[in-house]
């Protein structure tokens, strides 16, 4: 009788979280402004990221309840309870899992829903874990049912039923794990199932961030790589990062390069402008592609409705690419409406071209704050 799981985790499991998954056409979109991380850009990242909650930048409400979470355990003694981070890619999650472990004091355990296929998988790493350790599953909600199932009695009991055997002889024997804190990161809970979404005891939602706090990432990862930036050049690459630290500090190593090779060093605000412009990084974060869905909206079809399936043909794209890649920050920003009869390009789309919007675009002629 051999049990079906094996192998030790250390080795095996440790580095598959930095893997790019299949998870859709917006991982695989190549631009400077993708949310995701690029292949070549993890040494990078691991460089620059924060390593306690007070070097972390921003989210205030996520770092003072996370604060409050971790104090409140710590001084009880006791693993504190299973946190789930929420949110789009880029905004500090695995940042956020390996703070969480350095505040305790504790060892990290690193995988991912896509790399725990097997249920015996899991049960290899969750019995290896020691008590308090943190154990931090990446897109959590990528896990196979069978690995989920067995989560949750890891997480409610600390307990995991192994199986033993095969077919009509097969038993299964209970097996204690430790007391361990389970960190799940996720950029999509809407597709955790019930259960395991209430096994968390707190879950963290993640904001998109204010240009202000995008600004102190950019200055503390400039002081790490030993960057000569100046204010005004640290606002312009602020601006143009849609609200996302990943993207704020790949466009500022993006601007280095620029300054060291076409002027003397400094990141000025001519320099950033310059640099960000070979980048076709307009100057509210929109790529090349994100500007010609919105010409072809505009110019092709009167600022719309039109359908998907038409738009990402004017701009010889996949419509997935249209809809998963472009949409959603154009969305964010305003610039286009996702209506039953179609896409519509707002006022803003418009203005964004140097256009004036015809009267029934939407939030034309909008009431601002200071209207009577
Ligand atoms: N609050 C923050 N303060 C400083 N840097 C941050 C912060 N959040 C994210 N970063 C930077 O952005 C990069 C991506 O963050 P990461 O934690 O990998 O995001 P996610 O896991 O949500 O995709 C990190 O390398 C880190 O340098
Ligand atoms: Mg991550």
């Amino acid at each position: 009788m051999t049990p079906e799981f094996g192998g030790e985790f250390g080795g095996e499991f440790g580095g598959e979280f930095g893997q790019d998954f299949d998870g859709g056409a917006a991982e695989d979109w190549d631009s400077p402004v993708s949310a995701h991380a690029e292949p070549g850009e993890r040494d990078d990242e691991s460089s620059l990221r924060p390593k306690s909650l007070s070097e972390f930048v921003g989210q205030p409400r996520v770092r003072e309840q996370l604060e409050l979470v971790l104090k409140g355990a710590t001084g009880r003694g006791a693993p504190p309870d299973h946190v789930l981070l929420s949110g789009p890619p880029g905004l500090g999650k695995t940042s956020l899992a390996m703070i969480i472990a350095a505040e305790l004091g504790r060892p990290i355990r690193i995988t991912s829903g896509p790399a725990l296929e097997r249920a015996g998988d899991l049960a290899a790493m969750l019995s290896n874990l020691a008590e308090g350790e943190v154990m931090f599953i990446d897109e959590i909600h990528r896990i196979a049912r069978p690995a989920e199932e067995m989560l949750y009695l890891a997480m409610e009991d600390f307990r995991v039923d192994v199986v033993v055997g095969k077919g009509p002889g097969a038993t299964s024997i209970p097996l204690e794990i430790a007391p361990f804190t389970l960190v799940g990161a996720t950029t999509r809970s809407g597709a955790l199932t019930g259960p395991l979404r209430d096994r968390f005891g707190f879950t963290a939602h993640m904001e998109f961030y204010t240009a202000a706090d995008l600004e102190k990432v950019i200055r503390r990862s400039a002081a790490i790589l030993g960057v000569d930036l100046r204010p005004d050049g640290a606002a312009e690459i602020a601006g143009r990062s849609r609200g996302t630290p990943r993207i704020a500090n790949r466009l500022l190593r993006r601007v280095r390069d620029y300054a060291e090779v076409r002027a003397d060093g400094a990141v000025t605000l001519e320099v950033a402008k310059a640099a960000l412009a070979v980048y076709d990084v307009d100057d509210l974060g929109l790529d090349r592609l994100d500007r010609a869905v919105l010409r072809a909206l505009v110019g092709s079809f009167g600022g719309g409705p039109v359908g998907v399936s038409t738009l990402a043909v004017a701009v010889g794209e996949e419509p997935t690419t249209v809809e998963e890649v472009c949409e959603p920050y154009l969305v964010r920003a305003g610039m286009l409406a996702r209506t039953p009869r179609g896409r519509v390009a707002t006022a803003a789309a418009w203005a964004h071209l140097g256009l004036s919007a015809p009267v029934d675009a939407p939030g034309h002629g909008a009431p601002t704050l200071f209207d009577e």
